[in-house]
Parts: C-alpha cells; sequence; structure tokens
C-alpha cells in the first residue's frame, strides 16, 4: 500500500486559465459525424463524459500488453497490474485530498459505493426510530438506499426542501439537526439544477448536531476542486465515468476508522484474510470492501482520468464551466422565446442548465436537436422527486465539461430556436 498522500491537493494549485480548443484536440470522439453528417456538439456530459485518448489508451494498454488479474500472480505482468490498479487508488486519492490511499475503496460507480455504505454502515447503526436527513434534490441513488434502509429498520427520512431559487433551505435544515439524525447524505452538486451546495457548512452543522455525512461527488468531482479533508466529511462518492473515465470505474472514499469497524458488503475472494469452512476473517482496508475481481482496465482508466483533471487543475475547470453556465443563462432566454430555465444563478452552479420549452414535450425536443448533432438529455434525470418538487413531468438538460465550447452553446440556442418554429408552424 502506498505512502500517506503528500502532495498539494488540487485545489491549492496555481489556477491556470483553460484553454478547451485545444483539450478538444484529446477526445477523439469529438472529431466524429452523426449519422445525419454533423459533427458531435455532445452536451450531455452529467449522463457520462467523453474519454480522452490517455484514458483510451490506459485501458487498450492494459488489454493489450499486460491483462493479468491482480493481487495474486507474483509473475511480471500480475505484477504490472497490480501496481498499476494501486497506482490509480494513490491518484484518486490525491484528487480529492484524501489523507490516505488505502481510505478509497474502488467501487462501479456511486450507486454501488452509497449502497455499500447504506448495506455495511447503515444496517449495523441505523435502528428503529433512527432517522435520516436527505434534500430534496437528491439522484435516485441517494435516495432509494436510504428508503430500502429505514424500511427495513423502521427508521426514519427527513428531506431538506428546495427553494423556489433552487437552493437548500438551511433554516429547514437547522431545525431538522434538532431530531438528532444519524446520519445527513446530500449530493455536492445536483444533477438537474446544477446547484453546488456549501458542502463544508453543511457538514459542520450535521456534526455538531451528532450526525455523520455522506457527500454525491458524482457531479463535483469532474467538476469543482474537491478536498475531503476541508470539508470534513465522513463518506465521499462518486463515478469514473462522469470524471473522464471508463464507465465501471468508481470509488468510495470514507475515514479509515470508519471503514476497520464496518462488516464487508461482498463476500468472496481477495476481501478475506483466512477462511475455514465455518468461518473466516476479513482482509484489511480497503480490500476487505473489494470482494472478487474488479474492472481492472476501467480503475486502471480513472487513474488516467485523474492525471487528466490534475493536469488541467480543478480550479481552471471550476472558474472554464462557470463562465460556461454565465454565457447559457445569458444567451438562452434571450435567443430562445418563451424557454423556461432551472436552477440557480451562475455564481451558484456548476455546468448544468435543465430547461423546458412551454407546450414542448422535451423528448421531442431532443429528438430534433439531434438531428443537427446535439445531444441533450431529456426526462427526469433520476429525480422524481425534485421534478414534482417543481410540478415538472420532465425537463430538458444541458451538461457541460472542459471540452465544451461557447459555440455549441449557440448551437443549442439555433436547434431550440428551430424547434419551436418546427411546432408553431
Ligand atoms: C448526483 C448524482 N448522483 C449519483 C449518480 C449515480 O451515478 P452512477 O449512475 O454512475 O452510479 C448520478 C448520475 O447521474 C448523479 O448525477
Amino acid at each position: 500500500m502506498a505512502d500517506v498522500v503528500t502532495t498539494t491537493p488540487p485545489s491549492q494549485a496555481k489556477p491556470a486559465r483553460l484553454d478547451p480548443h485545444r483539450l478538444r484536440a484529446d477526445f477523439p470522439i469529438l472529431a466524429t459525424l452523426n449519422r445525419f453528417g454533423k459533427p458531435l456538439i455532445y452536451l450531455d456530459s452529467a449522463a457520462t463524459s467523453l474519454k480522452p485518448l490517455t484514458v483510451i489508451e490506459a485501458v487498450d494498454g492494459y488489454n493489450r500488453e499486460y491483462s493479468a488479474n491482480i493481487h495474486r500472480g507474483i509473475y511480471e505482468m500480475a505484477e504490472r497490474a497490480t501496481a498499476s490498479y494501486e497506482e490509480t487508488r494513490v491518484k484518486v486519492a490525491r484528487l480529492i485530498n484524501a489523507p490516505h490511499p488505502r481510505e478509497i475503496v474502488f467501487v462501479r460507480n456511486a450507486t454501488e459505493a452509497i449502497n455499500l455504505v447504506a448495506y455495511s454502515w447503515g444496517r449495523h447503526n441505523i435502528g428503529r426510530g433512527d432517522s435520516i436527513v436527505l434534500t430534496e434534490m437528491e439522484h435516485h441513488a441517494n435516495l432509494v438506499p436510504w428508503q430500502l434502509l429505514v424500511q427495513e429498520k423502521d427508521g426514519d427520512l427527513e428531506f431538506v426542501p428546495v427553494t423556489d431559487d433552487g437552493l437548500l433551505a438551511l433554516e429547514v435544515y437547522e431545525a431538522l439537526l434538532h431530531l438528532r439524525p444519524k446520519l445527513v447524505a446530500f449530493t455536492h452538486v445536483s444533477n438537474m439544477l446544477g446547484t453546488i451546495n456549501p458542502v463544508r457548512q453543511l457538514t459542520e452543522m450535521a456534526h455538531a448536531a451528532g450526525a455523520l455525512v455522506l457527500i454525491d461527488g458524482a457531479q463535483a468531482v469532474p467538476h469543482v476542486p474537491v478536498d475531503v479533508q476541508e470539508i470534513g466529511a465522513d463518506f465521499y462518492v462518486f463515478s469514473g465515468h462522469k470524471m473522464l473515465g471508463p464507465t465501471g470505474s468508481g470509488a468510495l472514499w470514507a475515514r479509515a476508522e470508519l471503514l476497520e469497524a464496518m462488516p464487508p458488503f461482498m463476500a468472496g475472494g481477495d476481501m478475506i484474510r483466512e477462511v475455514h469452512l465455518r468461518r473466516s476473517d476479513w482482509n484489511e482496508i480497503p480490500y476487505k470492501f473489494e470482494a472478487g475481481t474488479p474492472d481492472i482496465s476501467a480503475q486502471i482508466g480513472m487513474g488516467a482520468a485523474a492525471d487528466y483533471l490534475m493536469s488541467i487543475g480543478m480550479d481552471a475547470a471550476r472558474d472554464y464551466e462557470q463562465e460556461l453556465v454565465r454565457y447559457a443563462l445569458d444567451v438562452l432566454p434571450r435567443e430562445v422565446p418563451g424557454i423556461e430555465l432551472y436552477g440557480p444563478a451562475a455564481e451558484y452552479r456548476g455546468g448544468v442548465v435543465s430547461f423546458n420549452l412551454p407546450g414542448i414535450h422535451p423528448h421531442d425536443v431532443a429528438q430534433i436537436l439531434d438531428r443537427s448533432g446535439i445531444c441533450v438529455r431529456a426526462g427526469h434525470h433520476c429525480t422524481m422527486p425534485l421534478h414534482e418538487r417543481f410540478d415538472l413531468a420532465a425537463t430538458a438538460r444541458a451538461s457541460f465539461n472542459v471540452y465544451t465550447v461557447p459555440e455549441e452553446i449557440d448551437a443549442l440556442a439555433a436547434g431550440l430556436r428551430d424547434v419551436v418554429r418546427i411546432f408553431n408552424r
């Protein structure tokens, strides 16, 4: 296991201005055409991000050159696979400034990480009448696992409401903390409203009330500097595929003493120290939580993605994406008649803009945009309760990443004008 992470976290790196046009050359898919012969205008990065060449090559390199299993073989190729896999742990720890790589548990995605905590920590710490505080803006991944837990344990869920401006109602949060919840779980950045929550403040308030804190960082790690030590969280989860890495990769960070005390989630090979016919004992952390052969190439690709993000600098990524969102919030209402935008002002949000055109279903919007090569998401974006809160059946969503350029937002505005024209003919 590698040493304590001592390098400067990305959040303290000197911000350098990001050049998106130069970065675009790193993403081979951006040079492709769709079936209508149009260049790709990818505005669905909140669903999954595009992958740079270094990530593609890292995955390919493993499959071509050293595709051995990890933590088993003692021949050179297997040792190389193990080393590469474990290097990812160091890189990911550095990206979020985790105190030690052994606090990084590899999972397939943020959903699996939350389920791991709900099953392992939750089933041993939540009992009858205990409450968990969530928010109305959670992705289903940070809602349904807690529903299952409290149903089984006869506990309660409480919800921090979302204001009309798309922010969390902090005075209600404060009141809910008087219930002395065991856990507070909230998203760092909303995948529908784009809201960047004040995670440090929310965490401090929860700790003062005696609760542990789980933060869903699926939409944060790819877009804003994340420093888990500065935030002070107990659990922090994210997916590799949204942060320029491959599908099938992801991470749970948790404080070592929590992981040490938690029982295993899945059982089988690799997570044990000793096995007898009637009992076993567990491997050290993080391996206790990594049963069976993982998606080795995907995790290695996630390491390359972490390198890529750190080479850009997360302050620069955040600043650039905020510029994009400011531009979109300015251009879309001016250029697209009747468009309704949801979510807070640019200074409180990441690169996500959800919207509706009056009287036009978002699925029709997305389908017509597709003909112009523009990819947006349409539906409830796995946030049905949040859509209910705003009395919406569905929305269309444009979401950005470091490779998005303002010209693509102009193309979106032009595409939306076409949609309005087609429907008003
Ligand atoms: C805020 C948030 N949390 C969790 C998830 C779940 O991510 P995954 O499907 O990679 O597990 C998503 C995916 O869209 C998300 O946006």
